[in-house]
């Protein structure tokens, strides 16, 4: 596959974006208080690590480019301590949740939701103001900046897709776990396509070491 066809391939920055928000929307959506412990910690430790990877990203590639062309803008500007705020929560899921067959402790359900409320929130804001304004600011380097994005996806990605894979299959019932491991299959190996491709050496950065 050539560069060109990989390109057409890639959403837009900003698509990839909405994507990722739907994602993390939709595994917030199965969790209940009466969900079976196994599940609830497949779904926490899977939506820790896409807002990390996603908040890394939006970090390293999407606001620059956006400051670039509005720059002092205030839904802008609290952004990344907002991502902080998310991370100091993830941190004390992620260790909650180490370690296989393991009861969850009380606090999860607290701090899960905890972590829901902030990202809705955050997630709002792009949506209806960032996003928007990327797509009049930045019209015509959405599709490069979705490629740079597919990119840095896989690396930052590659250390957590045994996990990832594997909490996707546990955080279904039963009937859909196949689905779901095809869907995880299908967006891995997408991404590595244009991985094989990248040659800028940028490696994982504390947010991608796996936590135990
Ligand atoms: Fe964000
Ligand atoms: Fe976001």
């Amino acid at each position: 596959m050539n560069t060109a066809v990989a390109n057409r391939m890639t959403p837009s920055v900003t698509t990839m974006i909405r994507i990722d928000h739907s994602h993390a929307l939709a595994l917030f959506h199965r969790y209940k208080a009466d969900t079976p412990p196994n599940r609830k910690r497949a779904l926490i430790r899977n939506a820790c690590l896409a807002i990390q990877v996603h908040a890394q990203l939006e970090e390293e590639i999407f606001y620059p480019a956006l400051r670039n062309v509005m720059s002092g803008d205030p839904v802008l500007d609290k952004s990344e301590p907002e991502h902080q705020e998310m991370r100091r929560l993830i941190d004390e899921l992620l260790s909650l949740t180490a370690g296989d067959n393991r009861l969850l402790d009380a606090s999860c359900d607290e701090k899960f939701f905890a972590l829901m409320r902030l990202v809705i929130h955050h997630v709002a804001d792009e949506e209806t103001q960032l996003l928007p304004a990327a797509e009049r600011l930045l019209r015509d380097r959405l599709a490069e900046l979705g490629m740079e994005m597919t990119r840095r996806r896989v690396e930052l990605m590659k250390p957590y897709a045994g996990e990832f894979a594997a909490n996707t299959v546990r955080s279904f019932p039963v009937g859909a776990a196949a689905g779901a491991t095809l869907l995880t299959a299908g967006v891995i190996a997408l991404g590595a396509i244009a991985f094989a491709r990248q040659k800028n050496g940028r490696g994982a950065s504390r947010w991608t070491r796996p936590h135990r």
